[in-house]
């Protein structure tokens, strides 16, 4: 019997994607042969599979991406909210989706992709399509995983720069502000912080103090050293902000003219500390590039055991790593949850004995 299988990467690219649908592609010839399985490429994610706009794939389009950055399907983000709201195109997407799905053959789809990408693969589950998800982000907050694919190479990414940040900052005796991609949680900071040697980490799941952050670098600065380096999530927010609702919170940051955290934080210490207080955003430089040998290695893993997963026709699973197996989880029991970092977190607890200030 012939198989045929649909592969989309959906929402934020990052690195590792490409190592992640070669695993699945080779795994899936190797098996069946390569007259025995059809591969479809779905071209920039749900979309795709909303327009049906479907590549045949070869073999030997899967060589050589197993180092590229980016994914070779191409990506978009398609709100999960809006999956069953028919907007001014008048298209009903979750129909449009099982049409594609029955037109191309598709004996399996797998979905690549974050938290909002799991719950939409849910959703085509529950809907009665054969779905096997594998998960991406450089945010690390997948429930029931301990790590994503994409998560490390980011945190080297970050961790790079830095390391950049503290001779700079060392030779100018001035206070530098990153800001580290993660809008909700903080994984990605609190390790690249941790590795960087960051005198103060910040992320969402721990509301700061800036008079807090702004003694930590005075309190350096009367110790001899004049630099500090703060590791910020783009999430971050303060005490005062953590009793507001998210309008109110966007409106105070409007009001102030300051919108990100980490302008809010830099003036707020060159102010109460007098030290020059630079920001540095290194932005989608953080999900860009080829994957680490780490991701490489973990990518390859994922898309074997997905594709073990389709082999054993165990299908509305996203595969994991728990307790350092692969293995995997149902979809519908970790599509909707996000995976925050607890404040007894052990990277938590080590970077706090080793003196960082969260600012709390
Ligand atoms: O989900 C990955 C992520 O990089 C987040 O860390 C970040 O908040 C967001 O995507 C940025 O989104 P976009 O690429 O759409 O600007």
């Amino acid at each position: 019997m012939k198989r045929r299988i649909g592969i989309l990467t959906s929402g934020g690219d990052c690195p590792g994607l490409n190592a992640t649908i070669r695993g699945v592609a080779k795994a899936c010839y190797e098996k069946f042969g390569n007259d025995g399985i059809e591969i479809v490429g779905i071209n920039d994610g749900f979309s795709g599979l909303i327009n049906n706009q479907c590549k045949e794939m070869e073999p030997s389009d899967f060589s050589g991406i197993l180092t590229t950055g980016g994914t070779i399907f191409g990506t978009k983000r398609t709100p999960f909210k809006m999956m069953k709201v028919i907007e001014d195109d008048n298209v009903n997407k979750v129909k449009a989706m099982k049409e594609t799905y029955k037109k191309q053959k598709l004996d399996c789809l797998f979905t690549l992709g974050g938290n909002g990408t799991h719950k939409t693969a849910n959703l085509l589950s529950e809907e009665g399509l054969n779905v096997i998800g594998l998960p991406k982000t450089i945010d690390n907050d997948i429930w029931g995983t301990s790590v994503t694919f994409g998560f490390h190479t980011s945190v080297d990414i970050a961790t790079d720069v830095i390391d950049r940040l503290h001779t700079t900052a060392n030779s100018h005796g001035r206070i530098l502000v990153v800001e580290i991609m993660g809008n909700k949680a903080g994984w990605l900071t609190l390790y690249s912080g941790v590795a960087g040697g960051a005198d103060m980490i910040v992320i969402p799941e721990i509301p700061f103090d800036i008079n807090k952050l702004s003694d930590a670098c005075a309190k350096r600065a009367d110790s001899g050293k004049a630099f500090s380096i703060l590791a910020v999530a783009e999430g971050a927010f303060d005490v005062e902000e953590a009793n507001l609702k998210k309008k109110e919170r966007a409106k105070k940051r409007a009001d102030s003219g300051e919108k990100t955290a980490t302008a809010r934080i830099a003036s707020a210490i060159e102010a109460n500390t007098g030290i020059e207080t630079r920001v540095c955003v290194p932005g989608h430089m953080l999900r860009g590039g080829s994957p680490s040998a780490y991701d490489r290695v973990l990518a390859t893993q994922f898309g074997c055991r997905a594709a073990e997963l389709l082999f054993e026709e165990k299908f509305g699973y996203t595969v994991a790593m728990v307790e350092e197996k692969i293995t995997e989880n149902k979809l519908a029991d970790i599509a909707g949850k996000t995976k925050f970092v607890t404040p007894d977190d052990q990277m938590v607890v080590a970077a706090r004995r080793i003196g960082v200030s969260f600012g709390d």
